[in-house]
Formats: C-alpha cells, structure tokens, sequence
C-alpha cells in the first residue's frame, strides 16, 4: 500500500503513509499481555495536549499520509477526546481516520465517533467467557464491551474488526468460538502473536506463545479459510471464511514477519515519534514544536529526517528478557 505522493521515505525504499496515535497511556483495564499489575502512569505536563497531537497529524497529513489510527491506551478515557475526532475527520488528505480501542466506552460514544468521521474500528476481544475476561483484563466486564460491540454495529461503520491477543492454555482453545462469533456478527477478526512488549511477571512470553500456524490449523478443523487478497495498510494477513462475509486476519510478527512491507510510525503520547514497534528509534516531537511554536516547515523537515533512522526491522526474541521497556500501553499498539 505504499503511496507515490508520501514524501515519507526510509533508506530501505518503503513509503509511510500510516501513522498510529497514542493519546493516552490510561486504559481501564489491565490487559495481562499489555501492563504489568501496578502501573504509573504519565503526569499531565509530560503528555501532548489534544491540540500538539492535532498539529502533528496535521503536518504528517501534508507530508502525504491517508491513514491516521487512533490508540492508547484506551483512547476513548482521554477527557475531550472526541473534539479531536472531529477536528482529524476534517483534514482534507486523510482517507481514512480508524480507531482501536477495548470497546469499553462504545455503548456511549459510537455514533459520535461515527458522525465525526471514524470510518473503521478495531475492537480488542480475547475470550467470549466472563470469568476469562476478567482474568485476561484483570479490570474489565465482558458485557459492556459486547454492548459496545452492538453499538458500534447500530452506528454503522464502513468495518468492525475484532483483535484477540492468543494465549496458550488461557484462550487459544477459543480461536473456533471466536470467529463463529464475528461470523454471527458479520464483522471480521483478527489473531495476534503476542509480543514482548515491557516485563510482565505474570506469565512467561515464552510459554504462552500460541502461533498463527496453530491457530489456523485448528480453526481449519471448523472452517474453511480462502486466502484473501485484501489488504488495509495493517500487518493482518488475511482469509475469507467460506460461505461467509467475515475476514479473518493473521498478525504473525513471529512467525511470519512483516517488516519489509511496513508503511507506518507511532506517536506516543509524550510526542516521540517511534520508527519501529520492535526498537527504541525515537525522535522527540514535543520538544521540537514546543521549541518551535507555528513552525510547520520545520516540524516537517525533522519528521522527514525521521525517516533516515527507521529500522529495517523488529527485534522481539522471546527467549530472551525483553529489550523493548516500553509497554504497548505507551506505545500505541
Ligand atoms: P487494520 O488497519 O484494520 O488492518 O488494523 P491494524 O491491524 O493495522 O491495527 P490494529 O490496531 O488492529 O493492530 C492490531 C495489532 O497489530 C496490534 O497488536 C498492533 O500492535 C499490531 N501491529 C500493528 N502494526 C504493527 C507493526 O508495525 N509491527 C508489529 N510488530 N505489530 C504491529
Ligand atoms: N502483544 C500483542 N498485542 C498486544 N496488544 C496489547 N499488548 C500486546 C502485546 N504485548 C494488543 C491489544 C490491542 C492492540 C492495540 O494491541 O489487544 O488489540
Ligand atoms: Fe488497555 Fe488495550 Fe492494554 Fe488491554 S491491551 S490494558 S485494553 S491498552
């Protein structure tokens, strides 16, 4: 999906024209594979306002990026959060302003979000079972985010998709009630390897790694899965299971790696500027337009100088302590 018109270029030839937006590192829930148990979060003075976060889309939009994906954390804890919306689903270059979120504020906030031109929302969905989904998020309640689910469908979206996080011996004997679930909903779905995102304790990575393989071979026992041509700029790779609308998509950073396609840099909520999931290449946006304030010429200069240290790809290995301390909570997804 690499645009001729991005001026986003990396020394290995790849166009960015997706940029993920973390807007906060808050999130309601307590994901096991995302945060550790007691977590600190950022002091308001050190995170963007929504009006920063605004500016830098917007030079990034002018440099030739279309897709804009809004995250956290949960994005939708963040106080005004959807002035913002409404101001991104303006901007005339983006094509598409899609959000992920863990469904937990929908029931109230999706036809807003809808009205204020979120075109496609992703929604975070491990396991069907109550009492599981409180182990999983340590926080969270089931039933809102399925009434969230319903409220995202009633509001009319171009897409729902469903992302689960695949555990081994925690979910991974769900994959089939999973997609029989998107299949009833008409939405699709995607599987996700975990990744080694921050020190966790409460489980070894390692052990828990479930891979996209598996998960295909035993919903093959279910379900036939047509390879799809489908791509949405994302990492999911993926099939159409017969008979079905539903797409069910592979994000497989381990054992099918995706980097040499990759189109996309994240924004952390304290303004860096993350080249690569996997490694700590980092530009300090906020100092820069603090530093600077109106000067989008030279806020896009260095974003484009940004580029020169993209890394060719990620680094996870899950035998080892992880290398990247960040959290996905901070990161952006
Ligand atoms: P679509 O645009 O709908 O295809 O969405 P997406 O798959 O790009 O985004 P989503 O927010 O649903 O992300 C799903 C998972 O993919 C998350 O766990 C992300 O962290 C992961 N992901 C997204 N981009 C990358 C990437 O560049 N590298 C790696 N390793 N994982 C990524
Ligand atoms: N590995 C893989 N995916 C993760 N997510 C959060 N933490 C991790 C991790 N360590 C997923 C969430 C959500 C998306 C933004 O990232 O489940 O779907
Ligand atoms: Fe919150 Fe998403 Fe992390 Fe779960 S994965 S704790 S919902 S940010």
């Amino acid at each position: 999906m690499n645009s001729p018109s991005s001026q986003l270029i990396d020394p290995f030839g790849r166009h960015v024209t997706y940029v993920r937006i973390s807007v906060t590192d808050r999130c309601d829930f307590r994901c096991l594979y995302c945060m550790a148990e007691e977590m600190t979060f950022l002091p308001r003075a050190q995170i963007l306002s929504l009006e920063e976060i605004y500016t830098i889309a917007q030079a990034f939009c002018e440099l030739g990026v279309s897709k804009l994906r809004i995250t956290g954390g949960e994005p939708l804890v963040r106080n005004n959060v959807l002035d913002l919306f409404k101001k991104l689903g303006k901007l005339p270059a983006l094509k598409e302003l899609v959000l992920t979120t863990n469904g937990s504020h929908l029931a109230q906030m999706a036809e807003d979000l809808k009205q204020a031109g979120v075109k496609r929302i992703n929604i975070s969905l491990d396991t069907l079972n109550p009492f599981k989904f409180k182990q999983l998020t340590r926080t969270g309640e089931l039933a809102t985010v399925l009434a969230g689910i319903k409220a995202a469908k009633r509001a009319g979206f171009e897409r729902l998709k469903l992302n689960a996080v695949i555990l081994k011996n925690r979910n991974h004997q769900e994959v089939g009630d999973l997609v029989q679930f998107a299949i009833d909903q008409q939405i699709d779905i995607s599987f996700i390897e975990e990744m080694p995102l921050g020190a966790i304790s409460e489980h070894s990575r390692l052990e828990s790694y479930y891979s996209s393989p598996l998960i295909k071979a035993d919903l093959a026992t279910r379900f036939s899965l047509i390879p799809s041509l489908e791509k949405t700029a994302g990492p999911s790779d993926y099939f159409t299971v017969a008979g079905t609308q539903t797409k069910v998509g592979f994000i497989s950073p381990h054992s099918a790696n995706f980097c040499s396609q990759c189109n996309r840099v994240r924004l952390t909520v304290e303004g860096q500027l993350l080249l690569c999931l996997g490694n700590e290449h980092a530009v300090d946006l906020k100092k820069v337009i603090r530093a600077n304030p109106g000067d989008t010429a030279y806020l896009k200069q260095i974003i484009r100088n940004a580029l020169l240290i993209k890394p060719e790809k990620h680094e996870f290995n899950l035998k080892e302590q992880p290398i990247i301390l960040r959290y996905m909570n901070s990161t952006g997804g």
